[in-house]
């Protein structure tokens, strides 16, 4: 008994050990990269696993096509880097292999398709995600997710904290015997600070009134509790926002509350809270493979689809018919990120064009529709019968 007791005791102290490591890091960061004062922006094309590497490759196809000029200027290049598939992952048993995360380090943004995140009983081990591994290790803090349904009064966007909260060691639980199993949730000062200050800059900066924390600190009132405090004492700083606050469970009734919804602007949330609610924010905006995903850090970020991997596609050989659409919309924040707003712009509204107005192809995940190069090769061409 008491052995096990230690042993539980022993693990939970090397998480706290690492925790505070963590914050040490956090306390030493610099600030955002200023991407206007770099002589080059190297930006990284990463497949990932199931249809990733067709649907990355159309996006990047797109995004060499909107920066033509600045990669033949020397300001922009393109590094294309292979190997965080599920097989390599597993053969080292990591969920980024190392050659990977030094490739990865080389880039100052990242455009990266959907991986595969195993869980116990699937055919693969259950090693950690590669997406938490990624934002995580590269320190992504900010994970901002827009929903926009203009017809519905929608322009939502979430800054979802990415390195905490029930992910930060969310592979780490201990099993403290066969009955007992103990999971941690982590909040620290810092890193609620930064996603605070994130959001309310954002809101400041595109005239926004009024941000909204969700939490659960009635309940969970050690951690969540942190969470929201924080969030009000950030809040002091931004006196022209409104602050308010709700719990997660009346929150996901809310977004679907018509009168209520349109009220809400831009949202600050756990991590957890923030996984949920941005799918089902996602869903009335035509579901999670419309969306784009930005998970940014103070050295890096990394843009993405929030869809995954759709292994089955690939298995009955129609991984070529895939919709690239999310990934492409997680190109247009990469370029708005790195300043190419003009080009974001352009791109932004051949997706609204192909998808919504025009519609001369359309993907439907089988034969029955066009392909995601067609598909790619329309928005292309659509963005050349768009004015600057
Ligand atoms: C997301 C995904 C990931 C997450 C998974 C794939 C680990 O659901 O990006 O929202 O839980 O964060
Ligand atoms: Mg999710």
């Amino acid at each position: 008994m008491n052995e096990m007791i230690a042993s539980a005791t022993e693990k939970f102290a090397k998480l706290i050990e690492e925790q505070l490591e963590r914050i040490e890091k956090m306390n030493q960061e610099k600030d955002f990269v200023q991407y206007d004062q770099l002589d080059k922006i190297v930006i990284g094309i990463v497949g990932g696993d199931g249809i990733g590497p067709a649907i990355t490759n159309e996006a990047h196809r797109i995004l060499e096509f909107l920066l033509k000029e600045e990669v033949d200027k020397g300001k922009v290049e393109f590094k294309v880097i292979d190997g965080l598939t599920i097989e390599n992952r597993v053969k080292v048993m990591k969920p980024i292999p190392e050659d990977v995360l030094q490739e990865l380090k080389k880039c100052h943004v990242i455009l990266k398709g959907p991986t595969t995140t195993p869980r116990a009983g699937d055919p693969w081990p259950n090693i950690e995600s590669a997406n938490v591994a990624m934002r995580k290790e590269l320190d992504l803090f900010a994970n901002v997710r827009p929903v926009k349904v203009p017809e519905k009064g929608i322009d939502w966007t979430f800054f979802r904290e990415n390195t905490e909260g029930a992910y930060a060691v969310g592979s780490k639980g201990v099993h403290v015997n066969d009955d007992l199993a103990i999971d941690f949730t982590v909040t620290t000062t810092e890193g609620t600070e930064r996603i605070a200050r994130a959001a309310f800059d954002y809101a400041v900066k595109n005239d926004k009134k009024k941000v909204t924390a969700v939490t659960k600190a009635n309940v969970v009132k050690t951690t969540d509790g942190k969470f929201l405090s924080l969030c009000q004492k950030v809040a002091k700083d931004y006196p022209t926002i409104e602050m308010d606050d709700w719990y997660i469970d009346i929150m996901t009734a809310k977004l679907v509350d018509e009168k209520r919804r349109t009220q809400f602007q831009v949202f600050i949330l756990p991590n957890l809270y923030g996984d949920i609610l941005t799918d089902e924010a996602a869903e009335f905006q035509g579901g999670v493979g419309t969306a784009g995903s930005a998970n940014i850090g103070k050295r890096y970020a990394m843009f993405e689809a929030i869809h995954g991997s759709a292994p089955r596609m690939v298995d009955e050989g129609r991984a070529q018919y895939a919709d690239p659409s999310s990934i492409i919309r997680a190109g247009v924040m990469l370029l708005a990120h790195i300043g190419y707003v003009q080009e974001a712009q352009k791109l932004e509204r051949a997706l609204d064009i192909c998808m919504h107005t025009e519609k001369r192809l359309v993907v439907t995940g089988r034969d029955t529709g066009a392909t995601g190069n067609e598909f790619a090769d329309y928005i292309m061409q659509t963005i050349q019968t768009i004015d600057n």
